[in-house]
């Protein structure tokens, strides 16, 4: 589809001081390129047109919204696209049943219960699925009752030991490690005796776990690492674990006043992989943004909480849940080795794709990944397993909406959106819209301009 090869921009053959991924960089033929000018071959064939909807779809207004805001898990999209996205389609359904297959922090489900829709979602890792569950299971509970319980693991002189697996005395200062400590030993030493004492538990953890990265010598953004400037004081994690408690009772008494009818409104969340797991009801409207390709790794930058929440006991168990993720692209070698044996979905777009990216890294003779070709390849796989899942509990003539970035690997335009709607024809649906909302800078090649589509496809009323 694209050019198997196009001439550098510059010839840096008497530079010799570049890194060889610097060079490439600089050398690469799609500088000042964007993914509009590369997708318009893909589009052409499709005979479909990419219609510009600016609006903000990020995560980061969502700290600042009623529930949403109790956790910082910044990977998600945005509560008022979801929003939206709901008021859009709602009165096309009576009362439609919304799913997430990759719920994250569960801000769709989180939104279906704010709108009175019953609401699934899946999500793999055991953190996520934790806080999303939270997230929409306690509205009932008691305001004051949560403030005093708090109060009382605020004064605790219990101590929890930090997880065994990870580097806690370099995570964080010895007196910020002494207070996290007897914070958890406080949650830990709580012996609920009845359902709501049970879900304030749950909720202290998600506090404690909303803090652990602010309170640590750590940074995510979005990737977890050292942030060799940052400053926490001595007593961070009890004033942020205040702060914390604080705005999760007030949006508790928000949400019993303002969603009063709305507080039994079902929403439940799976933990599983979305390739094989599906709720047993038939949802309307799927909403929802897939990993991207060579996006974020959404166990190992979770680690600090995992750890400390006990949702994982050593980095092979973290690196075991990893494995069975939509691919991102540090998996290990032997899984994409044992992907390459068998026969799995495959378009002549990817196999293109593919070929292009092996040529081009070839050529380069250095790349991050020799494997790359494949984990693409997996990457669409795992997607379609996941589509092909969710289409058999999509009710006639209801909608995937989807979320979804495109990428630039080793000078190789990779159209994410259109070949998920692709896959989405092959599944049987019709493509019903595709919507630019965003522009966003490659990684690799920073003046590349890759995009953000929203990509809407319909079961047919008559199958
Ligand atoms: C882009 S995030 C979704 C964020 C979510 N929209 C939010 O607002 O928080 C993708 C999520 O998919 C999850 N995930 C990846 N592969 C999965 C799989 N095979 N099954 C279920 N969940 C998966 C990741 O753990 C991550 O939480």
């Amino acid at each position: 589809m694209s050019p198997p090869f196009q001439e550098p921009l510059f010839d840096l053959s008497a530079v010799t001081h570049l890194t060889v991924r610097r060079r490439n960089v600089l050398r690469s033929p799609k500088q000042y390129g964007s993914a509009d000018e590369d997708a318009r071959p893909y589009l052409d064939e499709m005979g479909l047109e990419l219609l510009p909807v600016p609006q903000p779809i990020q995560f980061q207004p969502n700290t600042s919204e009623v529930v949403h805001r109790w956790s910082p898990y910044v990977q998600g999209f945005s509560a008022s696209f979801v929003q939206r996205t709901i008021e859009r389609y709602k009165d096309e359904y009576r009362s439609p049943v919304v799913l997430d297959p990759f719920a994250g922090s569960g801000t769709v489900l989180v939104q279906a219960k704010m709108n009175g829709l019953a609401s699934w979602g899946v999500e793999l890792n055991p953190l996520l699925h934790f806080v999303s569950q939270v997230k929409v299971s306690s509205w009932h509970v008691s305001a004051e009752r949560f403030l005093r319980i708090a109060e009382q693991v605020l004064v605790s002189q219990k101590f929890a030991e930090p997880p065994e697996f990870l580097k806690s005395e370099s995570h964080f200062r010895p007196a910020v490690l002494f207070h996290l400590r007897r914070l958890k030993g406080g949650i830990d030493s709580l012996q609920p005796t009845d359902e709501e004492e049970a879900q304030i538990r749950n909720l202290l953890l998600l506090a404690f776990a909303a803090i652990l990265v602010d309170s640590s010598n750590l940074k995510r953004a979005p990737c977890l690492g050292y942030a060799p400037t940052k400053v926490v004081d001595d007593n961070a994690p009890l004033r942020l674990f205040s702060n914390k408690v604080h705005q999760i009772a007030e949006d508790l008494l928000l949400c019993q006043n303002r969603y009063t009818s709305y507080l039994d409104t079902p929403a439940r969340v799976l933990w599983g992989n979305s390739m094989h797991v599906r709720p047993n009801e038939f949802c309307d409207l799927m909403i929802t943004s897939p990993p991207y390709m060579n996006g974020m790794d959404y166990v190992m930058n979770y680690k600090i909480e995992m750890g400390w929440l006990g949702f994982g006991k050593s980095h092979r168990e973290l690196k075991k849940i990893k494995d069975q993720m939509v691919v991102c692209d540090n998996v290990s070698k032997s899984l994409i080795h044992s992907f390459e044996q068998v026969e799995r979905y495959t378009h002549p777009w990817i196999e293109d794709i593919k070929e292009h990216i092996a040529h081009n890294i070839r050529r380069r003779g250095n790349y991050r990944r020799h494997d790359m070709p494949s984990i693409v390849h997996k990457y669409f796989d795992d997607m379609y397993r996941v589509m092909r899942n969710t289409v058999e509990i999509l009710r006639p003539g209801g909608r995937i909406v989807m979320v979804v970035g495109d990428s630039l690997i080793a000078d190789v335009y990779v159209p994410t959106d259109l070949i998920l709607a692709r896959i989405g024809e092959d599944l049987g649906l019709k493509i019903e819209r595709l919507e630019k909302a965003r522009e966003r800078r490659s990684g690799q090649v920073r003046s590349y301009r890759l995009r953000e589509t929203i990509v809407t496809l319909r079961k047919p009323e008559t199958e």
